[in-house]
C-alpha cells in the first residue's frame, strides 16, 4: 500500500494524534535515522518556498535520504508535458514527491498515474503539512488539543479550510471570522459540518477571538492571487490581529502564522514580536513534524 498526504483527511484521529505525538517526541530527540537510506525524494515546487523546501530537505537528510529540488522553469512541466506522463516517468526514478502547485487536482493526478508516495507541500486549496506542524504547536503549549478554542481571523484560504480539516478529525474547537466573500470553500465547510467538526463561521473578529487559546491569520494575498483587485485593505482591515484582539483572547494566548507574514497588514508589529507570538515555534515544527510524516509513510 502506497501513503499520500494530500489532505488532512488522509488521517483519522488516532493517525494523526500519534503523529503529533511522535513530532514532539523526534523534537525532544534530535531524531536521526538510516530510515530513508539509498532513498531519493523528488520536490517539485510551482511556486516559491522557504520554510517548507528547506524544513522537507533537512527532514529528509535527517533520516538518511536524498532530494532533488525540481521547478517548472528548467523542467518540462514547464512546457507542458502532461502530468500524467510526468507522475509515471518520476515514479521509475524516485522514492516518493513532495509537491507545491496551484490545484489540488494536480496532485490527485500525479497519485492517480504514478507508483509512489505524493505529499501535499501547499495547494491553492490546501495546505496540510503546515498544519501538522501548527497542531503540533498547539499541543506542545497546551499539553492537549481537547476541546482547545482555536480562531481563524482573515482570508479563508488554504490554510483555513486545512484548519477546517483539522477541526474535522481532530478534538479542537475552531472559530473562523472571515469578510464577506473570502470564507473557507463550501465543499470544505460542509465535509466539515457532515464530519462533526466543533467549529463556527462568523464576521465578527472579536467573537472569534474572545477566549480563544490561539490567534491564527495570514496573508490577505496568496500566492497566485496577485492582481486580484478585490483584496482591498478596507475589506481586510478589520481583520487585523492587534493588541486589542490579543486582550480578547485567554490570557495565556498565542499568536500563530505560518509566515511568510505582511507586518502592518494581517498583523501589527507589536503582536507579531510579542511574548504571546509562538511563530518561530510553529516555523520549527515543520520539521518535525515532516520527519514523523516521513517515517509513516515510509515505514511501510
Ligand atoms: N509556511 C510556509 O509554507 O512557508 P514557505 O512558503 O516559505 O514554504
Ligand atoms: N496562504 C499562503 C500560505 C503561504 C505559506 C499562500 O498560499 O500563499
Amino acid at each position: 500500500m502506497t501513503r499520500h498526504f494530500l489532505t488532512l483527511l488522509d488521517f483519522d484521529r488516532d493517525t494523526a494524534s500519534a503523529l503529533l505525538d511522535r513530532a514532539i517526541q523526534m523534537k525532544r530527540e534530535r531524531f536521526r535515522s538510516k530510515l530513508l537510506e539509498g532513498r531519493i525524494i523528488a520536490l517539485i515546487f510551482e511556486k516559491a518556498s522557504t520554510r517548507t523546501r528547506v524544513s522537507f530537505e533537512t527532514a529528509i537528510r535527517h533520516l538518511g535520504g536524498e532530494t532533488l529540488f525540481m521547478t517548472p522553469r528548467e523542467t518540462q512541466l514547464g512546457r507542458n508535458e502532461p502530468l500524467k506522463d510526468t507522475a509515471r516517468v518520476m515514479s521509475r526514478y524516485v522514492d516518493g514527491l513532495v509537491v507545491r502547485t496551484f490545484g489540488q487536482e494536480v496532485l490527485e493526478e500525479l497519485v492517480a498515474w504514478g507508483s509512489i508516495p505524493v505529499v501535499n507541500a501547499l495547494s491553492d486549496k490546501l495546505h496540510p503539512c503546515q498544519l501538522m506542524a501548527d497542531l503540533m504547536t498547539v499541543k506542545e503549549r497546551f499539553g492537549t488539543l481537547e476541546n482547545i478554542p482555536v480562531a481563524w481571523i482573515g482570508d479563508g484560504n488554504n490554510m483555513a479550510n486545512s484548519w477546517l480539516e483539522a477541526a474535522t478529525i481532530l478534538p479542537i474547537e475552531l472559530r473562523m471570522a472571515c469578510p464577506e466573500g473570502f470564507e473557507p470553500d463550501p465543499l470544505v465547510v460542509d465535509a466539515a459540518r457532515d464530519g462533526g467538526a466543533n467549529f463556527m463561521l462568523t464576521r465578527d473578529p472579536m467573537q472569534a477571538a474572545a477566549g480563544a487559546k490561539a490567534i491564527n491569520t495570514d496573508v490577505w494575498v496568496s500566492m497566485g492571487q496577485e492582481g486580484d483587485d478585490s483584496r482591498m485593505q478596507s475589506v481586510f482591515e478589520p481583520f487585523q490581529v492587534n493588541d486589542a484582539m490579543m486582550a480578547a483572547a485567554a490570557s495565556d494566548a498565542i499568536f500563530m502564522h505560518c509566515l511568510p507574514a505582511h507586518r502592518g497588514e494581517e498583523v501589527t508589529e507589536s503582536v507579531f514580536e510579542s511574548p504571546a507570538s509562538a511563530v518561530w515555534d510553529e516555523a520549527e515544527n515543520r520539521l518535525h513534524a515532516q520527519k514523523a510524516l516521513l517515517e509513516y509513510i515510509f515505514s511501510v
